[in-house]
């Protein structure tokens, strides 16, 4: 991350803002990952996401609104099994915006079906960086965006990343600095009486479920086949977030046996490394799972660049943020 940077001035956000207007995608920065964004409003612009992404039709978008007040305005809470309670539920989670937190409510009428991939409902959220808040503040629009990168591969976390996967079919990529998070939201339905988290993220069932006074549930969606969340979201896949080099984690290293020649091993902190290696990229000196979750796709992007035999990848507590973490690195692993 050593690359300089400066943000996106006001006068290319408005440029960009024309773009969405008209049409068009933009990549847009926020603080979990690059999304590839375009006005959800509209079904032609939000047909030209799947089609850059090669993305699943049945996998439904994130839709990135500016205030509470669009949460309210781009669902319809009154389909929802509680509108008094789930109004409630939106204002108690308000600390949490903006920021890396979607949440799954009934769908308004003013998002296009496409963005939800058919279905009834529609994920928001709030994202906390300056220049895309200022991008949608500036087309007045709510912005479709997944990550930018293409299906099943590794999101981006700074603009060369989306510029090295999609540059040539994006007419338009906003520069916001390295994503201080680095790992994609945590999606939490609202749609049933109990709050269901069906992707971890920075934001945790605990910072959740005191917000809501009530139980947060989590659905494992790491195993493959027939995991409830797999129908609840179409898009959890068990593999995602896949380099194209073969990835283990370091436990499992030692069922490798002849271990092959050029191997890149990502450290989580200062331990001795457990075997030879090609190249070395130490994400912390003590563990810090915030440094550890900023700086791993961009590892895995490095690594994956380097015509590797295989990257081995060190493991850490799977609670809070480093759930998060271990739920990207078993999809990463996961050979299906
Ligand atoms: O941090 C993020 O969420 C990033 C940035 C760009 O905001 N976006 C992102 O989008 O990760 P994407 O498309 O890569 O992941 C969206 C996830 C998918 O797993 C999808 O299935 C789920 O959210 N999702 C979206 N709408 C949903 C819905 N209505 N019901 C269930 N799951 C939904
Ligand atoms: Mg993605």
């Amino acid at each position: 991350m050593n690359s300089s940077f400066r943000f996106s001035s006001d006068t290319e956000i408005a440029a960009a803002a024309d773009l969405i207007r008209h049409g068009h995608l933009v990549v847009v920065p926020t603080e979990t990952v690059y999304g590839l964004a375009a006005d959800a409003t509209n079904a032609e612009a939000v047909a030209k996401i799947f089609e850059v992404k090669g993305r699943p039709s049945n996998n439904p978008l994130i839709v990135h609104v500016g205030s509470i007040d669009d949460i309210f305005r781009y669902s319809d809470i009154t389909r929802s099994f509680d509108p008094k309670l789930v109004g409630s539920r939106i204002r108690a989670l308000a600390p949490l915006w903006p920021g890396p937190l979607s949440v799954i409510l009934p769908k308004g009428r003013e998002i296009a079906d496409t963005v939800c991939a058919g279905g009834d409902s529609v994920a928001l959220r709030i994202p906390r960086h300056s220049v895309t808040l200022r991008l949608i503040e500036l087309c007045q629009r709510p912005l479709a965006a997944p990550s930018a990168n293409p299906s099943m591969y590794i999101s981006p976390t700074t603009s060369r990343h989306a510029r090295d996967m999609l540059g040539n079919q994006v007419p338009c990529i906003l520069e916001g600095g390295p994503c201080t998070v680095g790992l994609e939201s945590t999606v939490l339905s609202l749609l049933d009486e109990t709050p269901t988290i069906l992707r971890p993220g920075a934001i945790t069932a605990e910072e959740i479920s005191g917000l809501l006074a009530c139980e947060v549930s989590i659905t494992s969606h790491t195993s493959a086949g027939s995991s409830p969340a797999l129908l609840l979201s179409p898009g959890l896949l068990a593999k995602h977030y896949a380099p194209r080099t073969p990835v283990i984690l370091l436990p499992e290293l030692k069922s490798i046996t002849p271990l092959p020649k050029k191997i890149g091993v990502i450290m989580f902190s200062n331990n001795t490394l457990p075997c030879p290696a090609e190249v070395v990229e130490r994400l912390s000196h003590t563990g810090d799972v915030e440094q550890i979750a900023a700086k791993l796709f961009a590892a895995l992007h490095s690594l994956d660049d380097m015509g590797l035999d295989l990257i081995v990848v060190d493991t850490c507590e799977p609670s809070g943020l480093g759930a998060a973490i271990m739920d990207r690195l078993i999809r990463a692993s996961h050979r299906a």
